[in-house]
């Protein structure tokens, strides 16, 4: 008799903890760089959810995944912070680029308007913003461009570079009044454009001598623009001064106008316009806050980590910040120290380069307000279009 026996095989997968392969460790300047071979089934992110791990591991203050390609990925180790003092001198690095710190990777920071026209700045009282502003007044005071001020703080902020602002608005009333003639300068540019047959003023097409000079507007503690201590008699004039900033936002690009806007929190509690304008503001730097609703307001839905580093800024190291520019990418970065007699001493040596209001707005009509129907014939520049 044969007995036969059945048996039932099943698979089973162990996963199996496989030590990674290294490559060549190269030194760098501020620690090591290597790359590792990915094993099968691996991804860039696998070793991108453990790098803070691996700092540990390697008793190094940070690793970072800097790049990588199929099947590889290439690891840096930083040392120590190269944050702990930032000392490079504060350059104006081309038309409308200003050095204005240093990233955790030892690399400059440009605030660069031409590549990311519109910036957020958030942070808690002395994380560091108005620190910020200093660093581009003084990059940008000996450039061909004019600077103009917005400080509901009474003035205190801006008033000390006032000698190479264009127009400083402290009252919300001005406010309102000075967009209204930034639209009215949207709108002659315009026309100027739409004469030139150009979609924005960078366009080659433009003649030189033609071609408008860039206003760079500075707002600090933008919720005091929308906080109302009497809704009746305030709704309006909000209501003016956000649609009017807004549309800058929009059109400003194309036109060489320009924002930096500051504030401890921008969220929707301060009225619906907040959250549109933001959607504008596409260059990111969150200081440290306090709640981790301001800084997903900052940071946006990016990645967890960039949360996660936002939350883990000291109060020791004002000026430190996460940054989101051009790629998308956040970063961490802390700003040069500028004092305000630093920033006041660059307004004073370059105010001969203050273009006068009268002048910038010259041949600008009446503000009004523009047409969505109007905005669609211009574009935001080309990157070629932009100069160099
Ligand atoms: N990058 C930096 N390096 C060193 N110190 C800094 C840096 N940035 C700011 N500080 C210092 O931190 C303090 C607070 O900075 P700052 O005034 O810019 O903060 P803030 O965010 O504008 O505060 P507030 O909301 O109260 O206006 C200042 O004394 C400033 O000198
Ligand atoms: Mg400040």
């Amino acid at each position: 008799m044969t007995l036969i026996l059945k048996q039932k095989r099943r698979i089973r997968r162990v996963e199996v903890e496989r030590a990674p392969r290294l490559g060549l460790i190269r030194p760098t300047k501020l620690g090591f760089r290597v790359s590792v071979r990915l094993h099968d089934g691996q991804t860039p992110e696998d070793y991108a959810r453990v790098l803070d791990k691996l700092a540990h591991a390697w008793k190094v203050h940070s690793v970072r995944l800097v790049s990588w390609r199929p099947g590889k990925v290439t690891l840096v180790a930083t040392l120590s912070d190269p944050l702990d003092r930032v000392s490079i001198p504060v350059l104006s690095d081309g038309l409308l680029r200003v050095r204005v710190g240093l990233l955790d990777t030892g690399t400059p920071f440009a605030i660069d308007f031409r590549a990311v026209p519109h910036w957020l700045n958030v942070g808690a009282t002395q994380s560091g913003k108005s620190n910020l502003a200093n660093v581009l007044i003084v990059g940008l005071a000996p450039q061909p461009v004019a600077l103009v001020g917005f400080d509901l703080k009474g003035g205190v902020e801006f008033t000390p570079y006032q000698a190479r602002m264009s127009a400083l608005a402290t009252e919300r009333a001005e406010c309102a009044e000075l967009l209204a003639d930034l639209i009215g300068i949207i709108k002659s540019r315009m026309a100027l454009c739409r004469a030139h047959r150009v979609k924005n003023i960078w366009h080659p097409r433009l003649p030189e001598s033609a071609r408008p000079m860039p206003i760079v507007v500075l707002v600090d503690e933008v919720a005091e623009l929308f906080l109302m201590a009497d809704p009746k008699s305030e709704k309006e004039e909000v209501a003016a001064v956000a649609t009017r900033l807004l549309r800058i936002a929009q059109l400003g690009r194309a036109f060489g106008i320009y924002l930096k806007i500051c504030g401890q929190r921008v969220g929707s509690d301060l009225g619906p316009g907040v959250t549109a304008l933001r959607a504008q503001l596409t260059g990111r730097i969150c200081h440290m806050v306090n709640d981790d609703e301001t800084a997903k307001m900052a940071l946006g839905d990016m990645d967890a980590g960039a949360l996660v580093a936002a939350r883990q800024i000291s109060p020791a190291m004002p000026g430190t910040a996460i940054v989101i520019g051009s790629e998308g990418r956040w970063h961490r970065m802390r700003s040069v120290h500028v004092t305000e007699e630093q920033a006041e001493a660059a307004a004073a040596e370059y105010a001969h380069l203050t273009p006068s209001w009268a002048d910038l707005t010259r041949g600008a009509g009446s503000a009004g307000d523009v047409d969505d129907s109007e905005m669609d014939e211009f574009t935001i520049p080309d990157l070629e279009d932009l100069p160099v």
